[in-house]
């Protein structure tokens, strides 16, 4: 069942105080991490008669915090706050911190309230919005979780003065695939964005475009039956890269691996004949956009039975998913020599 809900793209001063005026809750719960609490919690403690009746919760940032343990803490401190089914739980802060407290929020007491506010591009643009929560598990991304919309998410660009860099051009992955999906990548704010060394885009039209693709194809297929897989474009290939390369010292962010992924699957795409508009463009953009590292040939057999795991498959298939015009898409079963020869086109190309 798809609820509907409030997205906000506004300064959070204009938009949260209003909308939790209308709620009631018994306390709220707010989870950061380091990064986020520094950053951004000071944006939220701004707001009038809220930060007397917070629980803040910190963890450490990144992908490897995103497991069970993590839950447990956090499961943990929900507890000693002493949270009921009427609490609020807010997670303040990236893709991370987002599935996982919407995870947390959504199994404590059979499922709480929780309200997104996302703080780097990728989770304003993508995690936030959707309803996927969860985390890793024994090395496979997001295997664990349960699709649970929001209550509402404040998108409040403020947050993207403080994100590195790099995980500013992280986001801009997603951005791109929305762009890819709905045709637009020849759009003026695409370039735009894509001109980022030299001028400043404007994130707020950045934003609501991106996410106007992403709800209205999770409102139209909530449950990923369908058209929805259209959002996995890049991510078969992107996931594996992402998790193979987790432990190692050279991890990628998720926009990094989603890029890798999103050129490989195009390759596959186009060795198969599948026309994806504008794929030119996006071979274009991505190697410019991310410094992307070779990926050594040598890891086929891992990428391989990462993606044999993958929540997307059917009927054992490895499935890639592409757009072959806007807001429709082609569903192509893969096999591990395509794997290899778009590892190495893909190594050719950056
Ligand atoms: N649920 C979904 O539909 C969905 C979609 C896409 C990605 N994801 C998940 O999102 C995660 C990646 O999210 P991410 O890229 O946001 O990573 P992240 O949450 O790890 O954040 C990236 C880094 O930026 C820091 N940070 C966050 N906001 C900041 C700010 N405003 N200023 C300074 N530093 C800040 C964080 O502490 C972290 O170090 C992955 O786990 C991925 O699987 C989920
Ligand atoms: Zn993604």
């Amino acid at each position: 069942m798809y609820a509907e809900f409030p997205i906000f793209t506004a300064p959070l001063a204009d938009s949260l105080p209003g909308w939790l005026h209308r709620q009631s809750f018994s306390s709220v719960f707010v989870l950061t991490d380091n990064n986020t609490r520094t950053h951004c919690l000071p944006h939220l403690l701004k707001i009038p008669d809220f930060n007397d009746t917070l629980h803040i919760l910190t963890i450490k940032p990144g992908e490897q915090e995103k497991n069970l343990d993590s839950c447990a803490l956090i499961w943990a401190e929900m507890k000693n706050a002493g949270l009921d089914r009427k609490a609020l739980f807010i997670s303040l802060g990236g893709g991370v911190v987002g599935d996982m407290g919407g995870f947390c929020a959504a199994t404590w007491k059979r499922g709480i309230k929780f309200v997104q506010i996302p703080t780097t591009l990728l989770a304003m643009t993508d995690a936030a919005i959707g309803g996927k929560t969860g985390v890793d598990f024994m090395g496979v991304k997001n295997i664990i979780g349960v699709i649970r919309q929001p209550a509402a998410v404040f998108t409040d660009p403020v947050f993207l003065k403080t994100l590195p860099d790099r995980e500013l051009r992280s986001g801009m992955a997603e951005v791109f695939k929305h762009a890819a999906i709905s045709g637009e990548l020849s759009s003026g704010w695409i370039s735009a964005m894509a001109q980022l060394d030299s001028t400043e885009p404007d994130w707020m039209e950045i934003l609501t475009k991106s996410v106007s693709v992403k709800i209205d194809i999770v409102r139209k297929d909530p449950e990923e039956n369908g058209l929805r897989m259209l959002l996995n474009m890049g991510h078969t290939i992107g996931h594996a890269v992402e998790s193979c390369l987790l432990d190692t010292g050279e991890a990628l962010t998720h926009g990094e691996a989603v890029a890798v992924g999103m050129i490989c699957e195009l390759y596959i795409a186009e060795s198969r004949g599948v026309v994806v508009p504008d794929a030119d463009l996006l071979i274009k953009y991505l190697p410019a956009i991310f410094r992307l590292p070779r990926i050594d040939p040598g890891l086929g057999d891992s990428l391989w039975t990462l993606m044999c795991q993958d929540k997307k498959n059917a009927s054992g298939n490895v499935r890639i998913t592409l757009p072959d015009a806007p807001h429709s898409m082609q569903i192509l079963n893969i096999s591990r020599s395509d794997l290899d020869s778009s590892i190495k086109y893909y190594n050719n190309l950056i």
